[in-house]
C-alpha cells in the first residue's frame, strides 16, 4: 500500500518511523511519504491560510495548495482521506476496509479547518478520531494509519488480531507475563496451569465481565 500524507507540519510524522510502522515499511508493505503542502502555494511567501468569509474565529487552509499537492498523487485508484471531527467515527470495520486499498491520500487540515471548496473538488472521505476537536489533522492521520495497517497482511501476526478487543465485539481479556508474582501481586494461578481449555474458559469470562463492567454498549448478551 502507499500512502501520501498532505500535510504544514510534516516533522509531525516521525512516529510512523519507530516500532512496527518502522518494519512495514522497511519490508516494503507500506511505503509512506510526507508531503509538505506549503511547497505547493502560488503565494511569493508561501503563505497557505487565510481570513474566512463572513469573518470569524481564526484562519483556514487555502484551496490552492491543497489542490496542487493532491493533484500531485493523485491516480485513478486513490482514495482520498480528510480527517475531521465532522467525519464518520473510526471504527477497526472502517480500518479494516481501508488497508484493502492499493493508495490513501490523507489531507491534514489545520487551525479551523480548511476551504470546503476542497471537499466538493475531491468529496474524500471523512473520518473523526472521536467526538472531541484536536489542533489539526496529523495526530487523527497517524492514528488511522496505525488502526488500518494492523490489518494488512505481513504488519502483525493474525493470531493477535483474532483476540484483541473489538474483534469479537467486547474488551481483550488481561494479560500477564513473568515473574508470576511481583511484589504479591499474583497471577491469577489458573493460567500458570497449562491447562488449555480452562485458560480459554477463563479469558472468555474475564473478558465478558470487563465488556460489561466498561463497556456495556458493546455487550451482546
Ligand atoms: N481534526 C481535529 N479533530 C479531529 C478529530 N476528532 N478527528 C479527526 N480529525 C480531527
Amino acid at each position: 500500500m502507499i500512502i501520501d500524507i498532505l500535510t504544514l507540519f510534516p516533522e509531525s510524522f516521525s512516529y510512523l518511523n519507530s516500532s512496527i510502522l518502522k518494519r512495514a515499511q522497511e519490508s516494503g508493505i507500506i511505503k509512506i511519504n510526507v508531503i509538505d503542502i506549503r511547497n505547493f502555494s502560488k503565494d511569493k511567501h508561501k503563505k497557505c491560510d487565510d481570513y474566512p468569509f463572513g469573518g470569524g474565529a481564526g484562519m483556514l487552509m487555502s484551496v490552492q495548495p491543497i489542490y496542487d499537492s493532491v493533484m500531485s498523487v493523485k491516480r485513478e485508484n486513490s482514495k482520498i482521506i480528510f480527517p475531521s471531527p465532522s467525519g464518520t467515527t473510526l471504527t477497526s470495520q472502517i480500518a479494516k476496509t481501508l488497508s484493502k486499498e492499493e493508495h490513501l491520500i490523507f489531507i491534514c487540515g489545520h487551525y479551523e479547518g480548511i476551504d470546503e471548496r476542497v471537499c466538493e473538488i475531491f468529496n474524500p472521505l471523512q473520518i473523526s478520531i472521536g467526538d472531541y476537536v484536536l489542533t489539526g489533522g496529523e495526530l487523527p492521520t497517524m492514528v488511522i494509519i496505525d488502526c488500518l495497517s494492523r490489518f494488512i497482511e505481513g504488519v502483525i501476526s493474525q493470531e493477535s488480531l483474532l483476540e484483541e478487543s473489538f474483534s469479537c465485539g467486547g474488551l481483550e481479556y488481561p494479560q500477564y507475563t513473568r515473574p508470576a508474582d511481583f511484589m504479591g501481586y499474583k497471577v491469577p494461578e489458573v493460567l500458570l496451569s497449562g491447562n488449555h481449555k480452562e485458560i480459554e474458559r477463563f479469558r472468555r469470562k474475564a473478558s465478558k465481565e470487563r465488556t460489561k463492567l466498561i463497556r456495556p454498549d458493546l455487550d451482546k448478551d
